[in-house]
């Protein structure tokens, strides 16, 4: 998948049959899984800090909205808690931002983002603070000062790419062609440039985190992948006609 930040791409909004608030169940299994990785990435900085740190600053990128848009932070935020109430100090202050392209529906975002302030005040019998903040940005720029993120999570969006190869856009060749003969010559030619797009946007990602995260900050990331670069012949064929059309009308905008 490829995004330009400034063209309007971005998950369905709101609460309806067709927005991601009602269809991301799939996405939701595998915040699921990360949640054990942040309660050790937790415990990494709370052992690791000497004095124990009074703020902690949690961002998740590509949030989205919907309820997956604060299972990670919120998933931060309960194991902060836990390892505190375990080891007899007081919370540190917290921070939560959440990102996503400028078009995400950060309306719906604002409101959850309330919840999640005022659930951790309830559910302690004692003053703690979550100050709450929306970035919208594009993850392949600068999105926080530098030396300010102590946790920083993201799930299902980093294989969104900054844009689509140079080299097929000049050759007008794209990712799908609804030639099957064409497809398959140039499978390889589209395989190779989307990895090397890949690989040039992730590094840029890890060296933007780099200045923002605070040493010794710790990073949790999922994104999908495939163990070949053979087609999925499996996965691709019931889409076959949606991803066609799909292809057409991108070589027609670019
Ligand atoms: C499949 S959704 C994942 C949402 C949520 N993290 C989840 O796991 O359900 C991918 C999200 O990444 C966002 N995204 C894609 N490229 C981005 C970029 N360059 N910067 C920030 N967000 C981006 C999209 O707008 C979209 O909301």
């Amino acid at each position: 998948m490829a995004t330009n930040s400034k063209q309007s791409v971005h998950m369905n909004p709101g609460q309806g049959e067709t927005s991601y608030a009602q269809n991301s169940a799939l996405q939701k299994t595998a915040q699921d899984r990360m949640k054990t990785l942040i309660e050790e990435a937790v415990t990494g900085l709370c052992t690791s800090s000497c004095p124990h740190p009074k703020n902690m600053v949690i961002a998740d990128l590509g949030c989205s909205s919907g309820p997956n848009a604060l299972t990670l932070v919120s998933a931060a935020v309960d194991a902060i808690h836990r390892y505190c109430a375990q080891h007899e100090q007081l919370p540190p202050e917290m921070c939560v931002l959440l990102n996503d392209l400028p078009d995400n529906d950060f309306n719906a975002v604002a409101k959850s983002l309330d919840t999640l302030k005022h659930s951790v005040d309830e559910a302690l019998a004692r003053p703690t603070a979550v100050i709450t903040g929306m970035v919208p940005g594009s993850f392949y720029e600068r999105l926080f000062a530098r030396g300010s993120l102590h946790l920083v999570c993201s799930a299902n969006s980093l294989h969104w790419l900054s844009e689509a190869p140079e080299d097929l856009k000049k050759s007008r060749i794209p990712m799908h062609d609804s030639d099957e003969q064409l497809r398959s010559s140039r499978h390889q030619i589209v395989a190779d440039s989307y990895a090397r797009q890949f690989r040039k946007d992730f590094m840029r990602f890890l060296s933007l985190r780099a200045q923002e995260i605070v040493p010794g900050g710790r990073m949790v990331v999922s994104l999908l992948v495939k163990r070949s670069d053979k087609p999925d012949t499996e996965i691709i064929q019931p889409w076959t006609p949606a991803v066609t059309a799909l292809s057409d009308m991108a070589l027609r905008v670019s």
